[in-house]
């Protein structure tokens, strides 16, 4: 995956590679609102690393997103490959960050014994890491999105999750031999395997925000903006990544801002009244939606545990959150609409 267009978040950028090389510690949950960039940051910072120290890192990436994860053998195929990683990367050579980004690798035998279930598969990774290590490398591993896996059983009563933080613990608190980097917007779940794998002194948080305004500002001037268009696109839309690459696509096919932003708006607009309209079967939960909504009509966020009887509220603010309206920080306690569209179709709607 190339990164096509990176506006610049220097201080992140450099947090996040003195993480990736530092000695292993911890597990470090990556995490931000829906298409902050954690993705785009977490490359970036590979690929200035992998150019800067050249066969000093080995990654273990793994994208959940694209995978489809059902059982035992999905899990294998997840994790191992029998294809050495420089016969892959020659047939997908137009990807050039995939070169050192790998899954662990496995004799065909030795596939066979682990589709079987003869051999341990966390044995077989630790051993190949252990390896890597012995040659001066130190390693990462990259799971984005891994609430993906939330509700894969190895066998009965084995969760998939559960068995991955033991060994992410073994990884790098145990026995210091790699980094482990969880990404993911679902904060609910970090919480919640938080507290069930016991994590307190074995990781910790790192937030992607949006994108810095006066950095976005500065870049939209650069890309011919007007100063009032760029005032009115920090307005509306803040620094969200993806809705500027957007812009600028829109700008060089002709379209006005003014009428891009007001696109932005509706769609956003849009999401807000179909949840109230049809979330769930029942009128009582469309008042609810509404109650948690009607929050952000006069603030840009609440902290949760200042809200009267916060446990009314909590299954209500857990549906809003996974359908990526609203963002909780598990860090400050603090929920906020997912973007500033949002906060203004939510205004708009309810205001
Ligand atoms: N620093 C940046 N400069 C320019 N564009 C960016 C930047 N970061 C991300 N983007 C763009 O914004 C979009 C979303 O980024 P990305 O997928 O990295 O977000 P994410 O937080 O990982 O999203 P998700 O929550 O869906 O996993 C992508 O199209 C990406 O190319
Ligand atoms: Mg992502």
């Amino acid at each position: 995956m190339r990164i096509p267009l990176f506006i610049n978040r220097q201080k992140e950028l450099d947090d996040l590679k003195k993480l990736f090389q530092s000695s292993p510690n911890s597990i470090v949950f990556v995490y931000g609102p829906k298409s902050c960039g954690k993705t785009t940051l977490m490359l970036k910072a590979y690929e200035e690393l992998s150019e800067t120290h050249p066969q000093k890192f080995t990654f273990y990436w793994f994208d959940l997103r694209t995978k489809f994860i059902s059982g035992y053998d999905s899990i294998i195929d997840l994790f191992f490959s029998t294809t050495d990683i420089k016969e892959r990367t020659a047939k997908g050579a137009q990807e050039r960050i995939a070169v050192d980004l790998k899954v662990f690798h496995v004799e065909k035998t030795r596939w066979e014994e682990l589709k079987a279930r003869r051999l341990d598969p966390f044995d077989l990774m630790m051993d190949e890491i252990r390896r890597d290590v012995e040659k001066g490398r130190r390693v990462n591993i990259v799971f984005d999105e891994l609430q993906r896996l939330r509700d894969v059983y190895v066998a009965e009563n084995r969760n998939l999750i559960d068995e991955l933080f033991d060994f992410f613990i073994a990884l790098s608190k145990v026995y210091h031999l790699a980094n482990v980097f969880v990404a993911t917007s679902d904060t609910f779940f970090i919480e919640e395997i938080w507290t069930r794998s016991r994590l307190e002194g074995s990781a910790h948080y790192f937030k992607v925000e949006w994108l810095d305004e006066s950095e976005v500002r500065n870049f939209l001037i650069e890309n011919g903006l007007s100063e009032g268009e760029a005032d009115l696109v920090i307005e509306k839309i803040g620094g969200h990544p993806w809705a500027l690459s957007e812009l600028l696509g829109h700008i060089k096919g002709g379209k006005k801002v003014q009428e891009f932003v007001q696109q932005m708006l509706e769609l956003a607009k849009a999401k807000v009244r179909t949840l109230l309209l049809f979330s769930d079967e029942t009128a009582e939960n469309r008042e609810d939606v509404k109650r948690v909504l009607s929050l952000f009509v006069d603030r840009d966020s609440v902290e949760i545990g200042s809200l009267d009887e916060p446990s009314l509220y909590t299954p209500t603010i857990k549906f809003l959150c996974s359908k990526e309206l609203l963002f909780y920080d598990p860090l400050d306690g603090k929920l906020m609409p997912s973007t500033k569209p949002i906060l203004h179709a939510i205004r708009e709607v309810l205001g």
